[in-house]
């Protein structure tokens, strides 16, 4: 669908090109689609301009002239304070709902005060609910464990709800002082000096962050999905969550899953052909799992905060922050960003990763069903790390490793990129389901 010239953002009409639609996260088909782009804050604008020109090479490549992004810039975070005196524009949001598929650099968060995440705000806007970030190790990079190969996952986690929520009261408010004498009359004792955080999940959420888990792991040929929780604390929350996850998936994927009790006393152990072993790790277990017994893991689903810490966890072995990707998904749009913050330790250097958010535009384009141009940066990628060339999060532990910065990182990049044939992307696709 060509776009009309209906509608002006910011002041200025959208460019030509097409409006891509997500109806049930699944995207329409489309040649120039129209992607807003928001840079972000810090590092955010390098490592945003490094992604486009890499993902432009790599359309480029693949199509010719017969396809191409068309970026709109996006405004959030400082450059939106710059140019319109507030950190999240209602038209930023009309955009973003307009156009359903965008991409984001990261965006900073005052701590202990201050405005509220503009990330957890659109995250709830949009109702992306489900953050999808897959981890897997790039040969070349020098890990601190010995096979960091044996990771290789995919997080669902729940981004609507949990303490993300943002129900807080500062110690000494009334409203703090009234949940305090609430408890109280349920029988808790909390100290009256306390702030006060409230922690919701809902069966709704569970269940459909469980179910999108589940159907993950069936169409990619995924062999286990664990539920990550701390319930044995969290009776009602975390609890819960893990309660209506295995309610859900008995109801729904019954046919396809296997408990992990049914896998030792009715199947010896041995997982049948066709099925998903379903099991569940305590959070805490699980931090030491990934690293001690990684190969165990597939898809995680788990509760909010669990899987922010989860994500930054399992990033390690790979080769850190600045290389893990992430998405945000929700039935009518998505939403495509790093995992990482706005590093303002080395913001304005010319010395981040781009890798993260350029995987995150890997994911993008697999999305919207650009699967050649996704191999072809991943495969650029991971060429050009194998030869020892990257940022210096990276370099600095490889041995005779080739330091460079973001931009000529980028250029390596596209210097390595090729076509890729039809077989290459028929066996990274299958490569991607088998979790290879
Ligand atoms: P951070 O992820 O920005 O940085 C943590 C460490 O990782 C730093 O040493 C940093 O230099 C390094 N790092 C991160 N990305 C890198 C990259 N691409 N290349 C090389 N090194 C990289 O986390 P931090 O410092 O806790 O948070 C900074 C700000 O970012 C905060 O305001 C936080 O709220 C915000 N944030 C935003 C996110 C988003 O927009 N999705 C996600 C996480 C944090």
């Amino acid at each position: 669908m060509s776009t009309k010239r209906v509608r002006k953002f910011y002041g200025a009409d959208i460019p030509d090109g097409e409006i891509i639609k997500v109806v049930d996260a699944q995207a329409s088909e489309t040649t120039r689609p129209i992607i807003p782009f928001i840079d972000g804050d810090g590092i955010g604008p390098e490592i945003s301009d490094a992604t486009r020109r890499i993902i432009d090479a790599a359309v480029r490549k693949c199509y010719g002239d017969k396809r191409g992004i068309v970026w709109l810039p996006a405004y959030a975070g400082d450059a939106a304070v710059a140019k319109f005196g507030t950190a999240l524009p209602d038209e930023t949001l009309e955009l973003l709902e307009y156009f359903s598929v965008a991409m984001k650099g990261p965006l900073g968060t005052p701590t202990g005060g201050g405005m509220r995440s503009l990330n957890v705000t659109m995250r709830q806007h949009f109702d992306w609910y489900a953050c999808v970030r897959p981890i897997r190790y790039f040969r070349g990079i020098v890990s601190v464990v010995k096979r960091p190969q044996d990771l290789d996952i995919v997080i669902f986690r729940e981004n609507t709800e949990d303490v993300y929520a943002g129900v807080e009261f500062e110690a000494g408010t009334p409203a703090a002082l009234e949940f305090i004498a609430l408890a109280k009359k349920h029988g808790h004792s909390i100290r009256e000096d306390s702030g006060i955080g409230i922690k919701p999940i809902s069966r709704f959420a569970s269940r459909r962050l469980v179910r999108a888990a589940i159907a993950f792991a069936v169409e990619n040929n995924r062999k286990v999905v664990t539920l990550v929780h701390k319930g044995n604390i969290q009776k009602y929350t975390e609890g819960a969550f893990l309660k209506w996850g295995l309610e859900l998936a008995a109801e729904e994927f019954g046919d396809v899953i296997v408990s992990e009790e049914d896998l030792w006393k009715v199947h010896g152990g041995k997982l049948p052909e066709g099925k998903i072993l379903l099991n569940h790790r305590i959070a805490d277990a699980t931090f030491y799992e990934l690293l001690c017994k990684p190969k165990q893991f597939s898809v995680i689903a788990t509760t909010n905060l669990n899987g922010d810490y989860i994500s930054d966890d399992a990033s390690g072995p790979g080769g850190g922050l600045g290389i893990a990707p992430g998405s945000n998904i929700g039935s009518r749009s998505a939403m495509f960003e790093a995992t990482h913050g706005t590093a303002p330790d080395i913001a304005g250097k010319g010395i981040a990763n781009p890798c993260s958010l350029t995987l995150s535009g890997v994911m993008m384009l697999e999305f919207i069903g650009w699967d050649e141009a996704a191999v072809s940066v991943t495969r650029a990628i991971e060429k050009t790390l194998r030869s020892k060339t990257a940022t210096g999060d990276l370099a600095r532990f490889m041995k005779k490793g080739n330091q460079v910065g973001t931009s000529d990182f980028a250029d390596a990049v596209i210097a390595n990129m090729v076509k890729p044939r039809a077989a290459t992307v028929r066996a990274a696709i299958e490569g991607r389901k088998a979790g290879k």
